[in-house]
């Protein structure tokens, strides 16, 4: 039985950092692993245009505490009104690695996404010419489809045919939830990637529901059976380059979560690799752990890997339940088990 583990250093796929305080307090959470995120811009108001983003990128930096190395890649939130020309350059430029489709409604902050599908096509063509990828979240909002459906409908009724229509664009199926999702990935060419969160590796929509409601295993799209979860912990520690890490840690204050009508969204990136190693090992697979973490991501986004290493050693340790912020605390992902591995060391280069 091995005790330790030393691996790529890690970039996460799909990352919330938020901004303004909250930015503050989870940045470091995220730097203290992750060498670069592909961080979402549902901002309020949205990151729309190469301008935005290059001024958040900017926030993002200045937020950075001293000594921690860390690479935001940007991205752009596609809008009906989005202008090819702009996301080119902001893709010429290096600042932008790809652009994020919303169905308007789908999620936190989404209001400003994309509700008629043929507006946005000569967006995606450029984007197919130029090699930029579309990271989708992948829920039709139509209300009379059922949230558990959601997904599945996506592929059936929007991606696949935007795939025929424009089958050189490049797309990542975002935090995939089901194993609809799963074969869809396998049945396409290297064109297509799924990224997996952490906490859908781990929760059901059992552990959502039973026993009184969790609002912080509440996310989007939301957690489905336990069949699905055991069609995702199959196809991340499969070693096939299609899938990788993108935790979607999206942090929301505690008062949002606990109430009424509670916000979506599992706050994970601090504890995502201990929990990521210890699934591993249940699934007898630590050593496909790198290619899911730290190499199949910039592999597919045509990026070098980070020259940085991180080492997992077996023994446990206390992560806090919360993080605190100027805007309120925030609740750390618990999955439920004490993970048998920590992040002992990680280096820049
Ligand atoms: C995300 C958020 O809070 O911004 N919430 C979530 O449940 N994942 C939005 C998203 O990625 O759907
Ligand atoms: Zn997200």
């Amino acid at each position: 039985m091995t005790d330790s583990l030393t691996i790529r250093r890690p970039d996460d796929w799909h990352l919330h950092l938020r901004d303004g305080a909250m930015l503050k307090a989870v940045l470091p959470e995220t730097a203290r692993h992750f060498a670069r995120a592909i961080v979402m811009p549902n901002l309020v108001p949205p990151v729309v245009t190469g301008a935005q983003a290059g001024a958040y990128r900017d926030r993002i930096m200045a937020a950075l505490p001293d000594g921690m190395q860390f690479e935001p890649l940007m991205t752009l939130y596609l809008t009906e009104d989005t202008d090819p020309d702009d996301v080119a350059a902001a893709a010429a430029s290096g600042l932008v690695k790809a652009v994020k489709l919303y169905p308007a409604g789908a999620t936190t902050n989404s209001a400003s996404g994309v509700s008629d599908f043929r507006k946005v096509i000569p967006v995606l063509e450029r984007m197919a010419q130029i090699g930029l990828p579309l990271c989708t979240h992948g829920e039709v909002t139509t209300p009379e489809v059922d949230i558990f459906d959601r997904e599945a409908v996506f592929i059936e009724t929007v991606l696949d045919p935007l795939r025929r229509e424009i089958p050189e664009l490049r797309v990542v199926m975002e935090h995939i939830t089901t194993s609809d999702a799963a074969d869809y990935v396998r049945s396409a060419g290297a064109g297509l990637g799924a990224t997996i969160t952490t906490h859908h590796l781990v929760i059901n929509r059992n552990h959502i529901l039973v026993g009184g409601i969790k609002p912080h295993y509440y996310c989007l799209p939301v957690a489905k059976r336990a069949t699905h979860q055991q069609a995702l912990r199959k196809a991340a520690t499969s070693g096939d380059p299609r899938f990788f890490l993108g935790t979607d840690s999206a942090p929301h204050v505690d008062a949002a979560k606990e109430t009424g009508c509670g916000c979506a969204g599992c706050f994970t990136a601090t504890n995502t690799m201990a929990i990521l190693a210890h699934v591993f090992e249940e699934e007898g697979a630590l050593d496909k752990l790198e290619g899911f973490a730290s190499l199949n991501g910039p592999a597919f986004y045509r990026l070098p890997v980070n020259p940085g290493k991180l080492t997992l050693k077996r023994a446990t340790t206390d992560y806090p339940a919360k993080i605190e912020s100027d805007d309120g605390p925030v609740t750390v992902f618990d999955p439920g088990f004490t993970p048998a591995w920590h992040v002992a060391e990680v280096s820049a280069d």
